[in-house]
């Protein structure tokens, strides 16, 4: 079954194009580039507002990408990976990547290792979690793969903040514990415990705890793993809610800027799309209450933003909040 998809993720994969073309064009020189993709999905997926339209996911615009990559690894649970490799086949046949299948945080270290004669070529790894899948071991070992010289493995993380507060039963009486061992694993740290204290003693706002677990993973890409810098990129949904932030990791400062360039057109499209995602939404209901849409949505331009805002990170990530009696 496609999986169907509302409009937020297709800026993602748009963002994810533009700044692929953008990355193996500034690889030119390196004459080969490697693609990484942890969580690769399904060979298809379709738009929830826009009947019929198919989002081509992550790895078909991987292999898309002009000039191409030259090796591409594409990682996912078992029982999607055949699919997905027998798609890509049929329409990739002469192109050199893998669907490796299982749980990447495991198929990691034989993939990197089979890559150690790579270990100098220009990498990207797109990290495109539903919520805490991925671990923080895994992030050791992307950044660990390149040779000392050579800038590190790039990483564009989905951290799913907007989404944890609400997984974690943050409100309730209890947390979800499995929840909180998740986050554990994927920060590598306990570190949030504190700022979840605060937000449930009511010191920190549930805003304040969405922003903390974001800056939180890019204080410990920066501080622990040593990338030059993070940038950050946040996804609202149609009613403006925050759902998650795409965190870009770098020691270039060339992919810093042109990801720079890439989110600023990014948010330039993004009033548009929620624009058109809230229209579709009311022709959809009036067409229910037996009222024909009066225009075609497609057409429909954003008359104002209503308050909506996106954040660019350009500011490094600052120490993550702690307790008072832990000083
Ligand atoms: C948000 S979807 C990825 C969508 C994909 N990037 C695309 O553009 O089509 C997350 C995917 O990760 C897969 N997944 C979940 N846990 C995984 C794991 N531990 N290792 C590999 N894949 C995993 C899921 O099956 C799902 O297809």
């Amino acid at each position: 079954m496609p999986r169907d998809w509302g409009w937020w993720t297709e800026q993602k994969l748009d963002i994810l194009s533009d700044y692929l073309a953008a990355f193996t064009t500034a690889s030119t020189r390196a004459g080969t580039t490697v693609y990484l993709d942890l969580f690769a999905g399904q060979p298809e997926n379709v738009s929830r507002e826009r009947s019929g339209h198919i989002i081509r996911g992550s790895a078909r615009r991987a292999l898309d990408t002009s000039p191409p990559f030259t090796v591409l690894k594409f990682f996912e649970l078992s029982n999607n990976a055949a699919a997905l490799d027998r798609t890509l086949r049929g329409e990739y046949p002469d192109r050199n990547f893998q669907v490796v299948p299982g749980d990447c945080n495991q198929a990691i270290d034989q993939v990197l290792h089979d890559l150690r004669p790579l270990n100098w070529a220009p990498t990207f790894a797109f990290l495109d979690q539903q919520s805490t899948e991925v671990k923080w071991t895994t992030l050791e070992r992307l950044a660990g793969h390149k040779r000392a010289n050579k800038p590190k493995v790039e990483l564009w993380l989905l951290c799913a903040s907007g989404l944890l507060p609400r997984g974690l039963r943050l409100r309730q009486a209890m947390v979800d514990d499995d929840v909180a061992d998740q986050m554990t694993l994927m920060f590598g740290t306990t570190q949030w415990h504190d700022a979840l204290i605060a937000t449930r003693e009511q010191r920190l706002s549930g805003a304040q705890f969405r922003d903390e677990l974001t800056n939180l993973m890019r204080w410990r890409l920066e501080r622990d793993l040593g990338y030059k810098s993070t940038r950050v990129f946040k996804i609202k949904n149609t009613g403006g809610s925050e759902i998650f932030d795409m965190i870009f990791a770098t020691d270039h400062a060339v992919g810093d800027k042109i990801m720079k360039s890439v989110y600023s057109k990014a948010m330039k499209r993004q009033g548009a799309l929620q624009e058109r995602a809230r229209q579709q939404r009311k022709q959809s209901r009036e067409e229910k209450d037996g009222y024909v849409g009066l225009f075609d949505v497609d057409e429909v331009m954003p008359t104002q933003t209503r308050g909506f805002t996106v954040h660019t990170e350009d500011v490094p990530a600052r120490p993550p909040y702690r307790r008072v009696d832990r000083e």
